[in-house]
């Protein structure tokens, strides 16, 4: 691919937390958003979970649901512009509104829901966008104002890079297809929507003047993590991962069902190859009590004795008593990897296999300089491991007073 591909890592940093001097910064997500939107010329495809941008959605009165308020009248503006839009919606529980839809509709828009429900037994978890084919962003955000002001979200924007964003666009237009009433899902599916690109033959880009190699997981990948668990067994140095939360189970599983996968990738890690690593949980009301006993148990096969390298962290977002009372927020939402070999950013969980919900990878490596999305990403775990925000799990004694203060 001889596209001047141009990435930029991109963050949703809560109001009101306030990281040390040294601590990298990255744009926000909102202003992604925004350049995404001004760069539309013609198309602008969108693949979200549901839509609570406005605090109608949410029914609160929060200045900070400005910015999220800001897209959804920019997004609507699009059609006028010339710019068609789809979007592509995990079908809406009752609960979830249908108001941004509705007005995106209004304003010209097409939308589809995906009843993965029906298709797949998930949801449509993926979130990203394709602009003209050309620009994309992916990451963790959803397209929720509390993702631009109150969750922590991580994510990358990439310009002007069409092999990726046509790449991206057949995982689109699959989501497309499956839109329609009653849609089934396609066995085999047909040839145009398969990717040459994977793990062994990725996509060779360069990336700010940087030779990378990038691959997306396909919705279709082997529900064994989507490849998480080889970027970890390929790390020969360190692995670092951030996640909302962790644990070796499948989540919406009934009977439950233990799923130690990742878990083992990591304990082998350390165990074979004495490779480091570090893991930095989410905190936060969501936190389930049976995650704590998994997380001391990994962090506890570091002793004197053995000198394994393992490290298991909490990660809070500090919350007032005011944001206490927003819904859903206040939260790690971001979801990375990094090692001495790859950048893996998407929204995956470290739970269970369910395929729709980690459908979203991206792999790359690139060479040792200060400008890969490898040491950028190394930095957002520096910061964010070494900030007052995180804690050693082993000094954590009741974890509900640190997770639930409120
Ligand atoms: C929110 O609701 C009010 C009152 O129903 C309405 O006037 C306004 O247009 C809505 N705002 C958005 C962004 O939907
Ligand atoms: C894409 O590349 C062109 C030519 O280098 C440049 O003018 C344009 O600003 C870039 N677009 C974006 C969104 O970065
Ligand atoms: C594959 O081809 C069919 C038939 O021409 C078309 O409807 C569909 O959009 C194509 N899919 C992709 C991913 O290009
Ligand atoms: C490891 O050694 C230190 C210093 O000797 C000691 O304080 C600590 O309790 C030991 N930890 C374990 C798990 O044995
Ligand atoms: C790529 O270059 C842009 C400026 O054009 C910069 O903002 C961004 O941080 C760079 N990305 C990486 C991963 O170095
Ligand atoms: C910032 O500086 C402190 C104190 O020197 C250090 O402990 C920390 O690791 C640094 N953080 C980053 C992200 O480099």
């Amino acid at each position: 691919c001889s596209d001047p591909c141009r990435i930029v890592l991109v963050e949703s940093i809560p109001e009101g937390m306030v990281y040390e001097d040294n601590g990298t910064v990255n744009p926000s997500t909102f202003e992604a958003w925004r350049s995404l939107i001004g760069a539309a010329k013609s198309r602008v495809d969108m693949a979200s979970f549901y839509w609570t941008l406005t605090n109608n959605d949410t029914r609160t009165q929060e200045a900070t649901a400005a910015q999220g308020e800001e897209i959804l009248a920019e997004l609507r503006q699009l059609p006028q512009r010339g710019v068609s839009v789809r979007v592509a919606v995990s079908s809406p529980s009752a609960e979830q509104p249908w108001d941004d839809l509705q007005a995106l509709e209004e304003s010209g828009a097409s939308v589809r829901q995906v009843d993965m429900r029906r298709l797949t037994r998930g949801v449509l978890h993926t979130k990203f966008w394709i602009v003209d084919e050309t620009h994309v962003y992916l990451g963790s955000a959803n397209m929720d104002w509390r993702s631009l002001t109150q969750v922590k979200e991580l994510g990358a924007a990439v310009y002007n890079c069409s092999c990726l964003a046509k790449d991206l666009g057949k995982m689109f237009e699959a989501y497309w297809v499956l839109g329609v009433p009653d849609a089934s899902i396609p066995s085999p599916w047909p040839a145009n929507y398969s990717t040459p690109y994977n793990k062994e033959t990725p996509l060779e880009v360069q990336l700010n003047g940087t030779d990378a190699r990038v691959y997306l997981s396909a919705q279709s990948a082997p529900p064994a993590l989507c490849a998480a668990g080889s970027v970890i067994d390929a790390a020969s140095e360190f692995v670092h991962i951030a996640v909302m939360s962790y644990l070796p189970t499948m989540e919406f599983s009934h009977p439950r069902r233990y799923w130690p996968t990742v878990d083992d990738h990591l304990r082998k890690a350390a165990y074979e190859r004495h490779v480091p690593f570090r893991l930095l949980v989410g905190c936060g009301p969501h936190a389930k009590a049976a995650m704590f006993p998994f997380l001391r148990s990994l962090a506890a096969m570091s002793d004197n004795e053995t000198h394994y390298a393992v490290e298991v962290r909490l990660f809070t977002v500090p919350v007032t008593e005011a944001q206490a009372k927003i819904p859903y927020a206040r939260v790690n939402h971001n979801k990375y990897m990094v090692t001495d070999k790859a950048a893996y950013i998407g929204e995956w969980r470290l739970t269970g296999p369910l395929p729709a919900r980690c459908a979203r990878l991206y792999g790359t490596a690139g060479g040792p300089s200060q400008a890969t999305v490898q040491a950028q990403l190394q930095a957002v775990f520096q910061r964010d491991w070494s900030s007052k925000y995180s804690r050693d799990i082993r000094t954590v004694g009741q974890w509900e007073t640190l997770c639930r203060p409120h």
